[in-house]
Protein backbone atom coordinates (compact mmCIF):
# COMPACT_ATOMS: atom_id res chain seq x y z
CA UNK A 1 0.00 0.00 0.00
CA UNK A 2 1.25 3.65 -0.92
CA UNK A 3 -0.05 7.18 -0.43
CA UNK A 4 1.25 9.77 -2.88
CA UNK A 5 0.67 13.33 -2.21
CA UNK A 6 0.83 16.18 -5.16
CA UNK A 7 1.35 19.85 -3.68
CA UNK A 8 2.63 22.79 -4.78
CA UNK A 9 1.45 26.64 -5.16
CA UNK A 10 -1.37 27.07 -7.48
CA UNK A 11 -1.72 26.34 -10.98
CA UNK A 12 1.77 24.72 -10.90
CA UNK A 13 0.22 21.66 -12.27
CA UNK A 14 -0.52 19.40 -9.50
CA UNK A 15 -3.37 18.08 -10.59
CA UNK A 16 -1.87 17.34 -14.24
CA UNK A 17 0.75 15.24 -12.64
CA UNK A 18 -1.13 13.83 -9.91
CA UNK A 19 -3.72 12.38 -12.51
CA UNK A 20 -1.08 11.01 -15.38
CA UNK A 21 0.87 9.27 -12.42
CA UNK A 22 -2.17 7.94 -11.54
CA UNK A 23 -2.80 7.24 -14.69
CA UNK A 24 0.52 5.62 -15.30
CA UNK A 25 -0.23 3.50 -12.24
CA UNK A 26 -3.12 2.04 -13.72
CA UNK A 27 -1.87 1.38 -16.74
CA UNK A 28 1.12 -0.81 -15.11
CA UNK A 29 -1.91 -2.38 -13.98
CA UNK A 30 -1.83 -1.27 -10.39
CA UNK A 31 -5.20 -0.73 -9.09
CA UNK A 32 -4.92 2.64 -8.47
CA UNK A 33 -7.65 6.15 -6.35
CA UNK A 34 -6.90 9.12 -7.46
CA UNK A 35 -8.50 11.43 -4.94
CA UNK A 36 -8.67 15.07 -4.80
CA UNK A 37 -8.80 17.04 -1.63
CA UNK A 38 -8.71 20.23 -2.99
CA UNK A 39 -11.80 22.20 -2.87
CA UNK A 40 -11.19 24.09 -6.03
CA UNK A 41 -11.83 20.15 -7.59
CA UNK A 42 -10.63 20.34 -11.46
CA UNK A 43 -9.70 16.46 -11.19
CA UNK A 44 -12.77 16.05 -13.45
CA UNK A 45 -11.70 18.56 -15.74
CA UNK A 46 -8.17 16.99 -16.38
CA UNK A 47 -9.25 13.92 -17.00
CA UNK A 48 -12.46 15.38 -18.61
CA UNK A 49 -14.95 13.21 -17.08
CA UNK A 50 -17.27 14.26 -14.30
CA UNK A 51 -16.72 12.82 -11.03
CA UNK A 52 -18.54 12.23 -7.90
CA UNK A 53 -17.58 11.64 -4.32
CA UNK A 54 -17.78 8.37 -4.48
CA UNK A 55 -14.95 6.84 -6.49
CA UNK A 56 -15.61 5.76 -9.76
CA UNK A 57 -13.54 4.11 -12.62
CA UNK A 58 -12.68 6.16 -15.01
CA UNK A 59 -10.57 4.09 -17.05
CA UNK A 60 -9.55 0.22 -16.19
CA UNK A 61 -7.44 -0.01 -13.32
CA UNK A 62 -7.81 3.66 -12.20
CA UNK A 63 -10.74 5.23 -9.57
CA UNK A 64 -11.50 8.80 -8.92
CA UNK A 65 -13.22 10.69 -6.69
CA UNK A 66 -13.11 14.10 -5.35
CA UNK A 67 -13.62 14.55 -1.63
CA UNK A 68 -17.11 15.89 -0.11
CA UNK A 69 -15.96 17.74 2.87
CA UNK A 70 -18.98 19.40 3.40
CA UNK A 71 -21.16 16.57 4.10
CA UNK A 72 -18.23 14.68 6.03
CA UNK A 73 -18.29 17.84 7.67
CA UNK A 74 -21.70 17.23 8.42
CA UNK A 75 -21.52 14.05 9.22
CA UNK A 76 -18.16 13.64 11.61
CA UNK A 77 -18.57 16.92 13.05
CA UNK A 78 -22.70 17.25 13.99
CA UNK A 79 -22.71 16.58 17.90
CA UNK A 80 -20.11 18.60 18.20
CA UNK A 81 -21.35 21.67 16.52
CA UNK A 82 -25.02 21.06 17.89
CA UNK A 83 -23.40 21.17 21.33
CA UNK A 84 -21.95 24.82 20.21
CA UNK A 85 -24.89 25.98 18.43
CA UNK A 86 -27.50 25.20 21.30
CA UNK A 87 -24.78 27.28 23.67
CA UNK A 88 -24.58 29.81 21.57
CA UNK A 89 -28.43 29.92 20.97
CA UNK A 90 -28.99 30.39 24.39
CA UNK A 91 -26.63 33.17 24.84
CA UNK A 92 -29.01 34.88 22.21
CA UNK A 93 -27.14 34.27 19.08
CA UNK A 94 -29.51 33.55 16.49
CA UNK A 95 -29.56 30.21 14.75
CA UNK A 96 -28.38 30.84 11.86
CA UNK A 97 -25.31 33.06 12.74
CA UNK A 98 -24.65 30.26 15.30
CA UNK A 99 -24.11 27.87 12.87
CA UNK A 100 -21.77 29.84 10.66
CA UNK A 101 -19.86 30.70 14.20
CA UNK A 102 -19.21 27.14 14.64
CA UNK A 103 -17.78 26.54 11.61
CA UNK A 104 -14.55 25.80 12.37
CA UNK A 105 -11.68 27.06 9.67
CA UNK A 106 -9.83 23.64 8.66
CA UNK A 107 -11.84 21.02 10.15
CA UNK A 108 -13.50 20.28 6.77
CA UNK A 109 -9.60 20.16 5.45
CA UNK A 110 -8.74 17.42 8.24
CA UNK A 111 -12.17 15.50 7.21
CA UNK A 112 -10.67 15.15 3.95
CA UNK A 113 -7.50 13.48 5.19
CA UNK A 114 -9.98 11.10 7.29
CA UNK A 115 -11.32 10.49 4.44
CA UNK A 116 -7.79 9.59 2.29
CA UNK A 117 -7.31 6.96 5.40
CA UNK A 118 -10.61 5.27 5.29
CA UNK A 119 -9.75 4.61 1.58
CA UNK A 120 -6.58 3.29 2.29
CA UNK A 121 -7.51 0.95 4.85
CA UNK A 122 -10.52 -0.33 2.78
CA UNK A 123 -7.70 -1.72 1.29
CA UNK A 124 -9.52 -1.79 -2.34
CA UNK A 125 -6.49 -0.23 -3.64
CA UNK A 126 -2.86 -0.39 -4.14
CA UNK A 127 -1.87 2.97 -4.85
CA UNK A 128 -3.59 6.17 -3.32
CA UNK A 129 -2.74 9.43 -5.43
CA UNK A 130 -3.44 12.84 -3.74
CA UNK A 131 -4.11 15.81 -5.37
CA UNK A 132 -3.50 18.63 -2.80
CA UNK A 133 -4.42 21.89 -2.14
CA UNK A 134 -1.87 24.08 -2.92
CA UNK A 135 1.06 24.14 -0.41
CA UNK A 136 -0.17 26.64 2.36
CA UNK A 137 -3.77 24.52 3.02
CA UNK A 138 -2.00 21.51 2.56
CA UNK A 139 0.78 22.52 4.93
CA UNK A 140 -1.82 23.45 7.31
CA UNK A 141 -3.75 20.25 7.29
CA UNK A 142 -0.61 18.21 7.34
CA UNK A 143 0.28 19.60 10.39
CA UNK A 144 -2.92 19.51 11.84
CA UNK A 145 -3.57 16.35 12.63
CA UNK A 146 -0.78 16.43 15.18
CA UNK A 147 -1.85 19.44 16.74
CA UNK A 148 -5.24 19.12 17.25
CA UNK A 149 -4.64 15.80 18.37
CA UNK A 150 -2.55 16.71 21.01
CA UNK A 151 -4.90 19.27 21.86
CA UNK A 152 -7.85 17.11 22.20
CA UNK A 153 -5.05 14.41 24.67
CA UNK A 154 -3.93 17.39 26.42
CA UNK A 155 -6.60 19.95 27.37
CA UNK A 156 -9.94 17.84 26.80
CA UNK A 157 -9.31 15.35 29.34
CA UNK A 158 -9.10 17.92 31.78
CA UNK A 159 -12.24 19.73 30.88
CA UNK A 160 -14.09 16.77 31.16
CA UNK A 161 -13.08 15.96 34.86
CA UNK A 162 -13.92 19.87 34.92
CA UNK A 163 -17.25 18.90 33.52
CA UNK A 164 -17.98 15.90 35.63
CA UNK A 165 -17.50 17.80 38.57
CA UNK A 166 -19.41 20.62 37.93
CA UNK A 167 -21.85 18.37 36.83
CA UNK A 168 -24.19 17.92 39.59
CA UNK A 169 -23.25 21.78 41.06
CA UNK A 170 -24.68 22.84 38.10
CA UNK A 171 -27.99 20.28 38.25
CA UNK A 172 -28.43 21.73 41.81
CA UNK A 173 -28.60 25.16 40.06
CA UNK A 174 -30.91 24.04 37.50
CA UNK A 175 -28.64 24.74 34.81
CA UNK A 176 -27.33 21.21 33.50
CA UNK A 177 -27.20 22.52 30.22
CA UNK A 178 -24.18 24.63 30.23
CA UNK A 179 -21.86 21.40 30.82
CA UNK A 180 -21.24 19.64 27.67
CA UNK A 181 -22.17 16.37 27.91
CA UNK A 182 -19.83 12.95 27.94
CA UNK A 183 -21.04 12.51 24.45
CA UNK A 184 -19.24 15.58 23.12
CA UNK A 185 -15.76 14.53 24.46
CA UNK A 186 -16.18 10.91 22.84
CA UNK A 187 -16.94 12.29 20.19
CA UNK A 188 -13.68 14.60 20.50
CA UNK A 189 -11.46 12.19 21.59
CA UNK A 190 -12.67 9.66 19.20
CA UNK A 191 -11.56 12.40 16.14
CA UNK A 192 -8.35 12.50 18.52
CA UNK A 193 -7.75 8.76 18.00
CA UNK A 194 -8.57 9.36 14.33
CA UNK A 195 -6.19 12.06 14.00
CA UNK A 196 -3.32 10.13 15.41
CA UNK A 197 -4.38 7.55 13.06
CA UNK A 198 -4.05 9.73 9.88
CA UNK A 199 -0.40 11.61 11.23
CA UNK A 200 0.84 7.82 11.51
CA UNK A 201 -0.10 7.13 7.76
CA UNK A 202 0.61 10.01 6.68
CA UNK A 203 3.99 10.06 8.25
CA UNK A 204 5.09 6.53 7.78
CA UNK A 205 7.98 6.89 4.97
CA UNK A 206 7.32 3.60 3.92
CA UNK A 207 3.99 4.55 3.05
CA UNK A 208 3.55 8.08 1.93
CA UNK A 209 5.89 10.12 0.25
CA UNK A 210 4.90 13.84 -1.23
CA UNK A 211 6.20 14.87 -4.40
CA UNK A 212 6.38 18.34 -5.04
CA UNK A 213 5.42 20.67 -8.06
CA UNK A 214 6.54 23.91 -9.19
CA UNK A 215 7.53 25.53 -11.85
CA UNK A 216 11.00 27.07 -12.55
CA UNK A 217 11.02 30.66 -11.71
CA UNK A 218 12.05 32.29 -8.70
CA UNK A 219 8.92 33.44 -6.85
CA UNK A 220 7.37 29.65 -7.16
CA UNK A 221 10.93 28.02 -6.21
CA UNK A 222 11.06 29.84 -3.19
CA UNK A 223 7.80 29.06 -1.88
CA UNK A 224 8.73 25.09 -3.02
CA UNK A 225 11.48 26.08 -0.60
CA UNK A 226 9.91 27.12 2.58
CA UNK A 227 7.26 24.16 2.10
CA UNK A 228 10.07 21.86 1.83
CA UNK A 229 11.12 23.09 5.51
CA UNK A 230 7.96 22.77 6.53
CA UNK A 231 7.53 19.42 5.52
CA UNK A 232 10.31 18.27 6.59
CA UNK A 233 9.58 20.01 10.61
CA UNK A 234 6.57 17.76 10.24
CA UNK A 235 7.95 14.76 9.32
CA UNK A 236 6.70 14.20 6.08
CA UNK A 237 9.38 12.71 3.55
CA UNK A 238 9.27 13.96 -0.04
CA UNK A 239 11.01 12.41 -2.82
CA UNK A 240 10.60 13.99 -5.41
CA UNK A 241 10.62 17.84 -7.32
CA UNK A 242 8.89 18.15 -10.62
CA UNK A 243 9.59 21.20 -12.47
CA UNK A 244 6.52 21.76 -14.66
CA UNK A 245 6.61 24.11 -17.62
CA UNK A 246 9.91 24.12 -18.76
CA UNK A 247 10.02 26.61 -22.09
CA UNK A 248 11.83 24.53 -25.07
CA UNK A 249 14.59 26.20 -26.45
CA UNK A 250 13.51 28.76 -29.62
CA UNK A 251 15.03 31.41 -32.01
CA UNK A 252 12.84 33.85 -30.70
CA UNK A 253 14.29 36.64 -27.90
CA UNK A 254 11.32 35.68 -26.28
CA UNK A 255 11.48 32.10 -25.84
CA UNK A 256 15.35 32.70 -25.33
CA UNK A 257 15.19 34.95 -22.59
CA UNK A 258 12.83 32.43 -20.61
CA UNK A 259 14.70 29.39 -21.57
CA UNK A 260 17.83 30.68 -19.95
CA UNK A 261 16.10 32.13 -17.12
CA UNK A 262 14.35 29.14 -16.56
CA UNK A 263 17.48 26.97 -16.72
CA UNK A 264 19.50 29.00 -14.43
CA UNK A 265 16.70 28.03 -11.89
CA UNK A 266 16.78 24.73 -12.40
CA UNK A 267 20.56 24.42 -11.53
CA UNK A 268 19.71 26.48 -8.38
CA UNK A 269 16.80 24.05 -7.64
CA UNK A 270 19.12 20.74 -8.58
CA UNK A 271 21.62 22.15 -5.76
CA UNK A 272 19.27 23.01 -2.76
CA UNK A 273 17.18 19.89 -3.70
CA UNK A 274 20.08 18.13 -2.97
CA UNK A 275 19.87 14.57 -3.02
CA UNK A 276 16.34 14.59 -4.40
CA UNK A 277 15.67 13.69 -8.23
CA UNK A 278 14.42 16.86 -10.33
CA UNK A 279 12.29 15.74 -12.86
CA UNK A 280 11.56 18.17 -15.79
CA UNK A 281 8.17 18.65 -17.59
CA UNK A 282 8.19 20.55 -20.86
CA UNK A 283 5.83 22.99 -21.40
CA UNK A 284 3.43 21.81 -23.90
CA UNK A 285 1.70 23.42 -26.96
CA UNK A 286 -1.75 22.19 -25.83
CA UNK A 287 -3.31 21.97 -22.19
CA UNK A 288 -2.91 18.41 -21.23
CA UNK A 289 -6.24 17.29 -20.54
CA UNK A 290 -8.05 14.31 -21.15
CA UNK A 291 -6.32 10.45 -20.67
CA UNK A 292 -3.96 10.80 -24.33
CA UNK A 293 -2.66 13.90 -23.58
CA UNK A 294 -2.21 13.12 -19.33
CA UNK A 295 -0.57 9.51 -21.01
CA UNK A 296 2.00 11.67 -23.10
CA UNK A 297 2.68 13.93 -19.69
CA UNK A 298 3.43 10.16 -17.93
CA UNK A 299 5.64 9.14 -20.60
CA UNK A 300 7.51 12.39 -20.42
CA UNK A 301 7.87 12.40 -16.05
CA UNK A 302 8.20 8.40 -16.08
CA UNK A 303 9.30 6.89 -19.35
CA UNK A 304 7.35 5.45 -22.18
CA UNK A 305 5.17 2.56 -20.87
CA UNK A 306 5.93 0.26 -18.77
CA UNK A 307 8.69 3.07 -17.90
CA UNK A 308 10.06 2.98 -14.23
CA UNK A 309 7.31 2.63 -11.59
CA UNK A 310 5.65 6.12 -10.49
CA UNK A 311 4.89 4.85 -7.09
CA UNK A 312 8.61 4.11 -5.99
CA UNK A 313 10.34 5.50 -3.42
CA UNK A 314 12.84 7.91 -3.68
CA UNK A 315 15.82 8.23 -1.62
CA UNK A 316 14.18 10.56 1.03
CA UNK A 317 16.34 11.54 3.68
CA UNK A 318 15.88 10.28 7.07
CA UNK A 319 14.38 13.24 9.43
CA UNK A 320 14.66 11.88 12.58
CA UNK A 321 16.47 9.87 14.72
CA UNK A 322 17.19 9.24 18.34
CA UNK A 323 20.85 7.49 19.14
CA UNK A 324 23.15 6.90 22.14
CA UNK A 325 26.27 9.24 22.22
CA UNK A 326 28.13 7.63 25.40
CA UNK A 327 25.50 8.31 28.19
CA UNK A 328 23.90 11.07 26.45
CA UNK A 329 20.67 10.40 23.65
CA UNK A 330 20.60 12.76 20.79
CA UNK A 331 17.69 13.76 18.59
CA UNK A 332 18.58 14.61 15.17
CA UNK A 333 16.47 16.49 13.24
CA UNK A 334 17.25 16.80 9.32
CA UNK A 335 15.60 20.44 8.82
CA UNK A 336 16.45 21.11 5.04
CA UNK A 337 17.13 25.27 3.61
CA UNK A 338 16.71 26.56 7.02
CA UNK A 339 19.44 29.41 8.68
CA UNK A 340 20.25 28.72 12.14
CA UNK A 341 18.99 31.81 13.26
CA UNK A 342 15.68 30.79 12.15
CA UNK A 343 15.49 27.29 14.52
CA UNK A 344 14.09 27.42 18.09
CA UNK A 345 13.63 24.67 20.59
CA UNK A 346 12.74 24.40 23.73
CA UNK A 347 11.62 21.77 26.57
CA UNK A 348 7.77 21.89 27.46
CA UNK A 349 7.09 18.99 30.34
CA UNK A 350 6.64 16.12 28.01
CA UNK A 351 7.07 17.92 24.75
CA UNK A 352 9.59 19.59 22.60
CA UNK A 353 8.06 22.82 21.09
CA UNK A 354 10.07 23.19 17.85
CA UNK A 355 9.99 26.44 15.93
CA UNK A 356 11.35 26.80 12.46
CA UNK A 357 11.43 29.58 9.71
CA UNK A 358 7.99 30.48 11.31
CA UNK A 359 6.13 27.37 11.60
CA UNK A 360 5.60 25.13 15.11
CA UNK A 361 5.56 21.93 16.05
CA UNK A 362 4.89 20.23 19.45
CA UNK A 363 6.89 16.90 18.94
CA UNK A 364 5.94 14.42 22.20
CA UNK A 365 9.01 13.28 23.20
CA UNK A 366 9.51 9.72 23.06
CA UNK A 367 9.07 8.02 26.37
CA UNK A 368 13.08 7.63 26.65
CA UNK A 369 13.67 10.72 26.12
CA UNK A 370 10.83 12.24 28.37
CA UNK A 371 13.26 10.79 31.84
CA UNK A 372 16.00 13.02 30.73
CA UNK A 373 17.12 16.48 30.86
CA UNK A 374 17.60 18.79 27.84
CA UNK A 375 21.85 19.29 28.23
CA UNK A 376 22.60 21.26 25.03
CA UNK A 377 21.56 21.89 21.33
CA UNK A 378 23.27 22.95 17.87
CA UNK A 379 22.23 23.34 14.77
CA UNK A 380 24.51 22.54 11.72
CA UNK A 381 25.05 21.02 8.09
CA UNK A 382 21.01 21.13 8.11
CA UNK A 383 20.63 19.09 11.28
CA UNK A 384 19.16 20.43 14.53
CA UNK A 385 20.91 17.93 17.38
CA UNK A 386 19.29 18.05 20.72
CA UNK A 387 21.12 16.37 23.47
CA UNK A 388 19.32 14.76 26.71
CA UNK A 389 20.96 13.12 29.91
CA UNK A 390 19.30 10.79 31.73
CA UNK A 391 17.51 12.34 35.15
CA UNK A 392 19.03 10.08 38.15
CA UNK A 393 16.07 11.36 40.34
CA UNK A 394 13.73 9.87 37.18
CA UNK A 395 15.28 6.60 36.50
CA UNK A 396 15.05 3.81 38.81
CA UNK A 397 17.95 3.02 39.99
N1 LIG B 1 3.37 20.84 -18.94
C1 LIG B 1 2.30 21.60 -19.23
N2 LIG B 1 2.17 22.20 -20.44
C2 LIG B 1 1.11 22.96 -20.74
N3 LIG B 1 0.08 23.19 -19.91
C3 LIG B 1 0.14 22.63 -18.69
C4 LIG B 1 1.24 21.80 -18.28
N4 LIG B 1 0.99 21.37 -17.01
C5 LIG B 1 -0.19 21.90 -16.64
N5 LIG B 1 -0.73 22.64 -17.64
C6 LIG B 1 -1.99 23.39 -17.61
O1 LIG B 1 -1.85 24.41 -16.63
C7 LIG B 1 -3.07 24.61 -15.92
C8 LIG B 1 -2.84 24.39 -14.43
O2 LIG B 1 -2.50 23.04 -14.21
P1 LIG B 1 -3.13 22.22 -12.98
O3 LIG B 1 -2.60 20.83 -13.07
O4 LIG B 1 -4.59 22.37 -12.93
O5 LIG B 1 -2.44 23.00 -11.79
P2 LIG B 1 -2.76 22.96 -10.22
O6 LIG B 1 -3.52 21.70 -9.95
O7 LIG B 1 -1.40 22.95 -9.59
O8 LIG B 1 -3.51 24.19 -9.90
C9 LIG B 1 -4.06 23.64 -16.52
O9 LIG B 1 -4.80 24.31 -17.49
C10 LIG B 1 -3.18 22.58 -17.14
O10 LIG B 1 -3.82 21.93 -18.21
MG1 LIG C 1 -5.45 21.55 -9.06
Amino acid sequence: MRIVLFTGKGGVGKTTTASATALRLADRGVKTLLLSTDSAHSLGDALDTRLGNEPAEVVTGLWAAQIDTQRRFEAAWHDVQQFLVDMLARGGVDPITAEELTVLPGVEEVLALLAVREFAVAGNWDVLVVDCAPTAETLRLLALPEALGWYLQKVFPAHRRLARGMRPIAAMMGRGDVIPPDSLFEALLRLSDELAAVRELLADPAVTSVRLVLTPESVVAAEARRTFTALALYGYSVDLVIANRVFPQGRDTFRQAWARAQQAQLVELRESFAGLPVRELPYRATEPVGVTELRAIADALYGAVPGADPAALGAAPELMSVDTEGEEFVLRMWLPLVERTAVDAARAGDDLVLTVAGHRRVLTLPSVLRRCEVVGGEFADRQLRVRFRPDPTQWPR
